[in-house]
């Protein structure tokens, strides 16, 4: 097996990029040639930013899972597809080849169908990382229901809000997930989020923990019952069969979740045949991937990277993913790396903050670890400071892999600006060069293309893209106005990715962080109105004003400034009885590093909370405020900060 489309040489990089911009609609028709189709598109591209509409391929017929796996089984069904680590390390492997991933998602297709699901339909997915997830995503794929995986840290409040927002009647989850030395009681959280909720008619429990549950009669079944009825309707004669929904490329694969900075989250909606060429071709292209590697991405499939890289990228490629069910930090320090020698990991993509957290423990927990399999090293979610970077390179990657820096997000489906690895350069934090199809822009507040080079010699600003990529997110769920404002308003014309970059002459970006209230906790999104609303909902509180401030391993701190009336507790129960409201009302994700009690909060005199204000204060920078003259009440300004946690 080959990538025809694989760019091999710098020149190469430099000359599919011109012809993805020059000619897109023949440069992703050819790249989407090597897909299995059911019907050719019409049309490989139709768009305009202003409504917005997105069309890929439009008019082509097809099912992913077909591509992720039924095309592979003829030369690779003994091949592995999924090598799952356990969280403890005692426990047995499970090597699930592509045969073996075939028959349990027709299987698990057959227990959706079986269970009233159809084509269409949202099911909502909360599981740990068991192979079973995979099974379930791809099985929701298979009859083209539309899947919802919520991340297992989120709280039964935020289920019950994507569940409603979705319309959702299906629930897959687990009784429960390991993490660590920790036992999630993952079913008992549905249970919360189910209470009073009217449009849920299954929910499908997989036994992982053994962990008690309740059962509700009619409506809770168990994964092993029904997938054992559903092996005696898909296997004849030993042949597995269930045959897939025929998709057209253009209709909803999955909806995910994410933050913005304002409301409540939005669904960001991918469709079948873009997010599928999208993945496939950043999954060959930023990790070079050489059939036979193991691909090793670290993420929960709980978030965008491991809805990317963990399934689809890889799976659509024939490659090898690696799940893991624990943290890097349990049993000790060293799990990851004993993972990489086990199972002779070629690439391992991981985030800035574990690499930080890691860091933190020296190299000991590297001690006798051999790590001669790795051949390339990635990094995701946030910006990587050049001293976690050196790292990286020097003891893991022992100066002989190529580090990828990807910058992308929930919305662009797959990777957007990246170094590939070992074949366009690395610059030590700086994402670097646009994939092909990728057209950057940095303009200012009104705009306008920054061409003014700073004191540096760089050019800085706000990033957007000014044309579409397959990988897209198409709307929002239920409110398509809400994603043209959110991502296609601000600068018209343009999709305004919400992060600051800094471009040098060579054309390679630099991601500075955010530009909006969106904070960036250990590679999570969370917005700080989502934060604010959830301290505002206990009892004692009156307002609050929620910021980021630099974290060492965190990258982010969530940095809450908030007034409290009422007579209950003092200032230490107070706090926990905030934290623990977050946890309630989003999950622990989400709970502030500090919480400072305040008489008043920084305001103009039309009442909008100066955030800048506060952002510097919380960063340390208190001799240097700006102009605090057009304040209702400057004196608020000195108590803060004689306050400063
Ligand atoms: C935000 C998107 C992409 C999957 C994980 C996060 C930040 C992401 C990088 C990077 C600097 C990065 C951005 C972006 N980000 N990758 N390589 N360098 N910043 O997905 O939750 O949608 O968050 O993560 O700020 O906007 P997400």
């Amino acid at each position: 097996m080959s990538y025809p489309y694989q760019i091999t040489s710098l020149e190469q990089y430099h000359r599919d990029y011109q012809k993805s911009v020059d000619n897109p609609q023949d440069f992703w028709g050819s790249v989407a040639e090597n897909f299995l189709w059911r019907k050719k598109w019409d049309k490989v591209l139709e768009w305009n930013f202003t409504e917005p509409k997105v069309e890929w391929f439009k008019g082509g017929k097809l099912n992913i899972t077909e591509n992720c796996i039924d095309r592979y089984l003829p030369t690779m069904g003994d091949k592995p597809a999924i090598i799952w680590e356990p969280n403890n390390p005692e426990d047995r492997v499970r090597i699930v080849t592509y045969n073996r991933l075939h028959k349990r998602v027709c299987q698990f297709a057959q227990v959706l169908k079986n269970n009233g699901v159809k084509k269409g339909d949202r099911v909502c997915i909360y599981m740990g990382m068991v192979p079973e997830l995979a099974y379930a995503v791809l099985g929701c794929a298979r009859i083209g229901a539309i899947h919802s995986v919520i991340f297992g840290g989120f709280s039964a409040q935020s289920i019950a809000d994507r569940l409603e927002d979705a319309q959702a009647a299906y629930i897959v989850t687990c009784d429960g997930a390991y993490r660590g030395n920790k036992d999630i009681p993952l079913k008992s959280v549905i249970d919360d989020a189910l209470i009073g909720n009217k449009t849920v008619k299954r929910v499908i429990v997989y036994t992982r923990t053994r962990t008690p549950v309740s059962m509700i009669k009619g409506r809770d079944v168990w994964w092993e019952d029904e997938m054992e009825y559903a092996e005696t309707q898909v296997e004849k004669d030993g042949v597995v069969s269930f045959p897939s929904e025929e998709m057209d490329a253009e209709d909803p694969l999955f909806i995910l979740y994410t933050s913005g900075s304002t409301g409540k989250p939005k669904g960001v909606v991918h469709t079948v045949g873009g997010y599928m060429v999208w993945t496939n071709y950043t999954f060959v292209n930023v990790f070079q991937y050489q059939p036979g590697q193991i691909h090793f991405c670290t993420a929960d499939i709980g978030w965008i990277t491991g809805h990317s890289y963990i399934v689809y990228g890889p799976l659509s490629a024939g490659a090898t993913s690696l799940m893991f069910e624990g943290v890097p930090t349990w049993p000790d320090a060293g799990r990851f790396w004993d993972i990489v020698e086990k199972h002779k990991v070629d690439i391992l993509y991981t985030a800035p903050t574990a690499i930080r957290s890691l860091m933190g423990f020296g190299t000991a927990p590297l001690q006798g670890k051999n790590l001669s399999s790795l051949k390339k090293l990635g990094t995701v979610g946030e910006p990587i400071n050049e001293e976690a970077w050196h790292w990286y390179d020097e003891h893991i990657g022992k100066k002989q892999c190529p580090i990828v820096d990807t910058w992308w997000q929930t919305e662009t489906g797959g990777t957007l600006i990246s170094n590939l690895a070992g074949v366009t350069p690395a610059i030590p934090s700086w994402a670097s060069l646009p994939m092909p199809g990728v057209q950057p822009l940095l303009v200012d507040e009104k705009g306008n293309e920054i061409t003014e080079k700073d004191e540096h010699g760089m050019l800085k600003g706000n990033l957007c893209i000014k044309a579409p990529w397959p990988g897209i997110l198409r709307t929002t769920y239920g409110d398509h106005e809400r994603c043209r404002t959110n991502y296609f308003a601000t600068y018209p014309g343009l999709y305004f990715t919400g992060d600051g970059a800094l471009k040098d002459d060579q054309g390679n970006y630099r991601i500075t962080g955010r530009v909006d209230d969106v904070l960036n906790v250990s590679g999570h999104r969370i917005g700080t109105a989502e934060v604010e609303n959830a301290i505002n909902m206990h009892a004692g509180v009156v307002e609050s004003a929620v910021v980021g401030y630099p974290h060492d391993v965190k990258g982010q701190g969530i940095y809450a400034y908030v007034i409290f009336s009422g007579h209950h507790g003092d200032d230490a129960s107070r706090r926990q009885d905030i934290l623990q409201t977050v946890s309630r009302v989003i999950g622990p994700i989400a709970k502030p590093d500090k919480i400072q009690f305040v008489n008043g909060l920084p305001k103009t005199r039309s009442g909008k909370i100066m955030r800048r204000i506060l952002r510097k204060i919380a960063e340390g920078e208190v001799s240097n405020l700006g102009d605090t003259s057009t304040l209702l009440d400057p004196g608020v300004v000195d108590e803060i900060k004689n306050g400063k946690l």
